[in-house]
């Protein structure tokens, strides 16, 4: 758009053309208009950076013009012109919109500078006009790139983190393979891994360990006995009492746990999961193996591993015994606390809800479970539990628990509740005996 158009209307066509002659000379682009509605019409189809507008026309008044034009145009300058003075008109334009009020003939070279200054004006107005849009648009395409930024970079950590889940879940999968690989060494020791894992995660969780801590559980949960494919299977599945030869390699698998594991190159958080995996028969009061580690020299995952591991073992059925009774079970747990194992251990495991220990220690049998039981047993822990069994006159609710229990458990019936509870079914009757 032109910047320099000035609109001149005039009805009186010698002094019309006198100023128009006078604006073009000094550099104007005049448009000359002789009446109100020719020069509404003018601008219309071309913007005027100015408009001189007399005030007595025949069809309308300058300030009727006025109105329409700065309606249409707000930026444009508007000088009233008039032959002899009318205060109320001069009053009337200014309020308007006008910008100044001449008497003819104008003085020309003051009229010059105030159309000048109205060009000039224009000028920086398309200008700021100009930039201000060019601003909003960068500030938008900058707020678009921004976005598209957030969005690829939200993208990219959403792939690694999947990539890194994923990579996660093989290589779980794959210690859960090799777990099972360990467990079916011994059919009677069938997912004792999983479920030394399962009590061990319980029992963390019980603990308040944060994530990292639970997966490295999880992991030296499932490889604990990894040193175990090592040891004779005659020596595994024997039945009765072991010879000290033998007793002695069955030992040795908690080192062979560390020597096979420290083959997988753990590294970063995970580095000490051989260790503890390797310290599983450690005992709190320093007798244990393969180092006679004492207190808290064994790791923490290590204690956790040993109450894991040795809950799982008197609760199911080996080759030389039945399951033992859930009454000597605990109570060969609580005895042993300070001895064998971590007190703070024990204390959390007798927190642990009847619900998640029946879940687990039926985890090769599951389609048994019936949800109404799973349901109620998460009212008690394994602290009552142990009060349930060892009571000589049981509550309506005791005997509640001690039914729904003895539903999937199958050591035998506390005395006080065997005319009152029939045994389990025997689960793992089609399990053949081994030793462990
Ligand atoms: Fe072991």
């Amino acid at each position: 758009m032109s910047a320099e158009k000035i609109l001149l209307v005039d009805d009186n066509k010698g002094q019309r053309v006198t100023l128009e002659s006078i604006l073009k000379h000094s550099g104007f682009d005049v448009t000359s208009a002789d009446c109100g509605t020719a020069a509404i019409e003018a601008a219309k189809n071309q913007p005027f950076a100015a408009a001189l507008l007399d005030i007595k026309m025949p069809d309308l008044t300058g300030i009727d013009v006025l109105k329409v034009l700065k309606a249409h145009n707000p930026e444009m300058v508007v000088i009233m012109m008039t032959g002899y003075s009318e205060t109320e008109y001069a009053i009337g334009a200014l309020n308007a919109g006008a910008s100044a009020y001449f008497l003819k003939p104008a003085n020309i070279e003051q009229l010059k500078t105030l159309l000048k200054q109205a060009i000039e004006h224009q000028r920086l107005t398309e200008e700021n006009k100009a930039m201000s849009h060019a601003l909003r648009e960068w500030s938008a395409s900058l707020e678009e790139k921004v976005k598209e930024r957030t969005r690829q970079l939200a993208e990219a950590q959403r792939i690694t983190l999947n990539f890194y889940d994923a990579l996660k879940k093989n290589f779980e999968s794959t210690l859960e393979v090799l777990s099972i690989a360990i467990d079916q060494r011994d059919p009677l020791t069938a997912s004792h891994s999983f479920r030394v894992t399962e009590y061990a995660l319980e029992l963390g969780r019980l603990m308040g360990l944060g994530q990292n801590e639970l997966d490295k559980l999880r992991y030296a949960g499932l490889m604990h006995d990894l040193g175990k494919i090592e040891v004779n299977e005659d020596i595994l599945r024997k039945e009765g009492s072991l010879t000290a030869e033998e007793y002695q390699e069955i030992q040795e698998h908690a080192q062979g746990t560390f020597t096979l594991l420290s083959k997988f190159k753990f590294k970063n958080d995970l580095a000490d999961v051989p260790n503890i995996a390797s310290s599983h028969h450690e005992r709190f009061d320093g007798t244990g193996y393969p180092k006679k580690l004492k207190g808290s020299q064994i790791p923490l995952l290590s204690r956790i591993l040993a109450v894991a591991d040795v809950l799982d073992a008197i609760t199911s059925k080996r080759h030389y015994r039945n399951a033992m009774s859930i009454e000597n079970a605990l109570s060969i747990v609580k005895r042993e606390s300070g001895g064998h194992f971590d007190p703070e251990c024990t204390s959390s495991l007798f927190r642990l809800s009847v619900s998640n220990f029946i879940k687990i220690h039926m985890a090769e049998h599951l389609r048994y479970l019936d949800t109404e039981d799973i349901v109620a047993l998460e009212d008690f822990t394994l602290e009552d539990l142990q009060k349930a069994a060892e009571t000589k006159e049981p509550t309506a609710k005791q005997m509640d628990l001690m039914r729904r229990f003895h539903k999937y458990y199958e050591g035998p019936v506390p005395a006080v509740y065997k005319d009152h509870i029939p045994p389990a079914p025997k689960f793992s009757d089609d399990i053949p005996a081994a030793n462990c």
